[in-house]
């Protein structure tokens, strides 16, 4: 299909940005400025934030081109997430257009658009939200280009608008971390059933951002295991937007307000569930600032895996990890590969994931990697 052009300055900066990137990287180009009937696209505003190119030494020039939108640089998780799906690519000698959206959803779609405009065969995308893709993806449809979904879901009335989604399955990963609790909490699920105990046990959730599919599936699947257990109460929720910083912004605003206590309404917190290592470490700093002792003062459960996290397992700080696997490049890239051979690719790939504990040997736990 050919898509016209209504703004030929924009068409023209955005094709000598991407054949600035593909100069520089030695990489072919696929339409722009070869003299083949294969351009045009609407580009509401320049190039977006495509920032860079990679291919395999060996990517020939007719190899596959797969634009990648990934939505930023937030935590070690998310960097070894790019770096996987980056190092996959060149593997596989695809190559990869690569744009970070910076936290940015309007990032995200003009780097869709450009994607589009540049004629990938492939939209590789994490969405940062799960409302709002239908226009873009549709632009994308009406191009001819296939789109895989990763990570992140997205939440829209017409399915036939992404090829398929690859990524963990943050449901599991919720329930996971309120069945460490069970464990954990045995006896005390019993006293209170018996009557013995006369206490609930309060939780504070620290979630991601609100809006991704990735906090609802975690709220939700924590949600869903402990609703039977009237000793748990979730007691307190805030968004810390996945970021460190804001785990330890949070922390820092209720130990002051409870004057060092964690106390939040006249509620002692007795277990914090954290939806990503990155808050957990920034509030966890905080605790200890205040001479908390976190792991046996309150009880810790986190979701990612990073190493930090696991060495502060190790350490006691932390009680439960949920594994939240991110080197999933070299599946996005043979999904990618069956799309441009004209094979279809399942609707949902769901990544394998373990959780890590204070019970288990710790001697088993390999280098985590990020
Ligand atoms: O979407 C995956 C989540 O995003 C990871 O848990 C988190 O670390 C990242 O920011």
């Amino acid at each position: 299909m050919h898509i016209m052009v209504r703004n030929d300055r924009l068409r023209a900066a955005l094709v000598l940005l991407i054949c600035s990137v593909l100069a520089i990287s030695g990489c072919s180009k696929k339409a722009a400025g070869s003299g083949a009937d294969r351009t045009g696209g609407e580009v509401s505003s320049g190039a977006g934030s495509a920032s860079g190119l990679a291919g395999g030494d060996g990517a020939e020039k007719n190899s596959i081109i797969v634009g990648f939108s990934q939505i930023g640089a937030e935590s070690a998780w998310r960097t070894c997430h790019t770096e996987s799906v980056i190092k996959a690519a060149q593997d596989a000698g695809i190559q990869l257009l690569y744009a970070n959206a910076e936290q940015k959803q309007e990032n995200q779609i003009k780097a869709i658009r450009s994607f589009i405009v540049y004629q990938v065969d492939v939209i590789v995308f994490v969405p940062i939200v799960s409302d709002g893709w239908d226009n873009v993806l549709k632009e994308a449809k009406e191009a001819g280009i296939p789109v895989i979904i990763v990570d992140r879901k997205i939440r829209t009335s017409d399915e036939s608008l992404y090829a398929g989604f690859i990524g963990s399955d943050g449901y599991t990963e919720g329930c996971s971390a309120a069945k460490f609790l069970l464990r954990k909490y045995e006896d005390e699920i019993a006293a209170f059933r018996a009557g013995r105990l006369n206490r609930v046990l309060n939780i504070l959730e620290l979630r991601g951002t609100d809006g991704s599919s990735m906090t609802d599936d975690r709220w939700l699947g924590f949600r869903d295991v402990i609703k039977d257990y009237e000793c748990f109460d979730i007691v307190y929720s805030e968004t810390g937007d996945f970021l460190r910083s804001r785990g330890k912004e949070i922390a820092q605003k209720l130990m002051a307000e409870s004057g060092g206590k964690l106390v939040v309404d006249g509620k002692p917190i007795d277990i914090i569930y954290s939806h990503n290592d990155p808050m957990t470490l920034g509030f966890i700093e905080v605790l200890r600032d205040y001479s908390f002792d976190p792991g046996k003062d309150v009880t810790i459960v986190s979701i990612d895996a990073e190493q930090e996290a696991i060495d502060l397992m190790k350490s006691g700080k932390i009680n439960c990890v949920v594994e939240c696997n991110p080197k999933f490049g070299p599946q996005v890239m043979e999904l990618v590969q069956t799309l441009v051979s004209g094979g279809q690719i399942p609707r949902v790939t769901n990544t394998v994931e373990q959780v890590f504990n204070e019970f288990q040997n710790f001697g088993t736990i390999a280098p985590r990697g990020y």
